[in-house]
C-alpha cells in the first residue's frame, strides 16, 4: 500500500476513534456522578441495580454511566436524549424546548429521564416489554447529562460545539471544555491525576444542609426534572457562555471562576440519581433512608 495512503487512513482512524465526545460529560464526568451516586443508595436499591447490571459491570454502576455514549452511533435515535436545546433564550420550558428537530414531543433528555424512570418501575413484573438493563444505563447517564449546564443550552451554538475556543493553549469548543477540559485539568492541577482522589474531594463537600436541598423538590418527577434543567440553562449563561466569543482562550480567570460549578453540578446530579433511584426500587420512605444509609455509611468511614 501507498506510504502516504497508509498515513492518511491511521490519521482518519485514529481521529475518529480520539474525537471529543459531543454532548455529554465525558467518560470522567459520568463515572464521578454515578460512583458518588452509589454511596447513597439502600441496601434495597443497590441490590435491585445490580440485579439489573449487565455482568460485565461487576456490580458497580459507574462503569456503565457512559454506555449511552458509545451506543450514540448504534442507537442514532437516542441521540437527542442527551440534551435539550432553546431557542437562545436563558430558560426552559417543556413544551417549547423538549422535542427533536422534527418537533417530536418529549424527545429530549427531560423526557428520557422520565422515561427510564417509569419503565424501571415495572422493575419485578416480568411481563414488562423493557430491556430494563438498558433502561437503567440510559437514566444513569441522563441524569448526569441533565446537570452538565450546556446540555441544555442554545440550538444556534449546538449547546456551545460551535462555539472555538482555545483551553489555554490548546484548540477546542466550548461543549467539550465543559465535558472534558476542565475535568482534566483540575485533576492534572489537583487531585494528582487521580479520579477517586477527585471523587473523594467532591463527596467531602456533600454537607447535610446540601443533600437536604438537592434532594427536595416539592412535586412529581417531571417538575424535579424541569428544575435540574432550569439550573442548566441559568448556569450556562450565568458561567459557560459568559465572557465567551468565537476564537477566544480561556485560561486560569474562566477555570478558577467555573471549576466550583463543575465540582457542585457533578455532586447534585449524583445525590439526584441516587435519589431517583431510591424513589424508584425503594418505595415510598425514600428520605429518610437516604439520610439514614449516608448516616449509616459515613460513620463506617
Ligand atoms: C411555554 O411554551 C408554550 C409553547 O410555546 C407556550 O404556549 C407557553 O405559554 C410557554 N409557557 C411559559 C410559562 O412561558
Ligand atoms: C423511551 O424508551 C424507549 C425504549 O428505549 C425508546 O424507544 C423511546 O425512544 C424513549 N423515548 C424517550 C422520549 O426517551
Ligand atoms: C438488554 O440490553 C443489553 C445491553 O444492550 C444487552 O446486552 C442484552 O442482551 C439485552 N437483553 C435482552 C433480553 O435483549
Ligand atoms: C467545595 O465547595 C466550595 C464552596 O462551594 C467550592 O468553592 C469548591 O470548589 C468545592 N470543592 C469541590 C471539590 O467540590
Ligand atoms: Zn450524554
Amino acid at each position: 500500500m501507498d506510504l502516504l495512503l497508509l498515513i492518511h487512513i491511521i490519521l482518519v482512524v485514529s481521529l475518529i476513534v480520539g474525537a471529543p465526545q459531543a454532548n455529554a460529560w465525558g467518560k470522567e464526568g459520568h463515572f464521578m456522578v454515578c460512583k458518588i451516586a452509589e454511596q447513597y443508595l439502600t441496601d434495597k436499591t443497590l441490590s435491585a441495580v445490580s440485579d439489573l447490571l449487565p455482568a460485565a459491570a461487576e456490580g458497580d454502576l459507574a462503569s456503565v454511566c457512559s454506555w449511552a455514549d458509545q451506543m450514540r452511533f448504534r442507537y442514532r435515535w437516542a441521540s437527542p436524549l442527551h440534551y435539550i436545546n432553546t431557542p437562545g433564550v436563558c430558560n426552559f420550558n417543556y413544551s417549547r424546548d423538549c422535542h427533536n428537530s422534527n418537533g417530536e414531543k418529549d424527545v429530549c433528555v427531560a423526557g428520557a429521564i422520565s422515561n427510564y424512570t417509569g419503565q424501571l418501575q415495572a422493575y419485578g413484573d416480568s411481563s414488562n416489554g423493557y430491556n430494563l438493563t438498558e433502561s437503567l444505563m440510559f437514566l444513569a447517564h441522563f441524569v448526569g447529562d441533565i446537570h452538565q449546564p450546556l446540555h441544555v443550552s442554545f440550538a444556534d451554538d449546538e449547546g456551545g460545539n460551535t462555539i472555538v475556543v482555545h483551553w489555554y493553549r490548546r484548540k477546542s469548543n466550548l461543549h467539550h471544555v465543559w465535558d472534558v477540559s476542565m475535568i482534566e485539568t483540575a485533576m492534572k492541577d489537583y487531585y494528582n491525576d487521580d479520579l477517586s482522589t477527585m471523587i473523594e474531594a467532591i463527596k467531602m463537600n456533600i454537607t447535610a444542609d446540601k443533600l437536604d436541598q438537592w434532594e427536595t423538590c416539592s412535586g412529581k418527577l417531571a417538575t424535579c426534572v424541569n428544575q435540574y434543567a432550569t439550573e442548566s440553562i441559568n448556569l450556562a449563561c450565568e458561567y459557560a457562555y459568559k465572557d465567551v466569543k468565537q476564537d477566544s482562550t480561556l485560561g486560569d480567570t474562566y477555570f478558577f471562576s467555573r471549576l466550583p460549578v463543575v465540582q457542585e453540578r457533578i455532586a447534585q446530579g449524583a445525590v439526584r440519581l441516587a435519589k431517583i433511584l431510591n424513589e424508584i426500587f425503594d418505595g415510598s420512605s425514600v428520605d429518610t433512608k437516604l439520610r439514614l444509609s449516608t448516616a449509616a455509611r459515613a460513620i463506617q468511614i
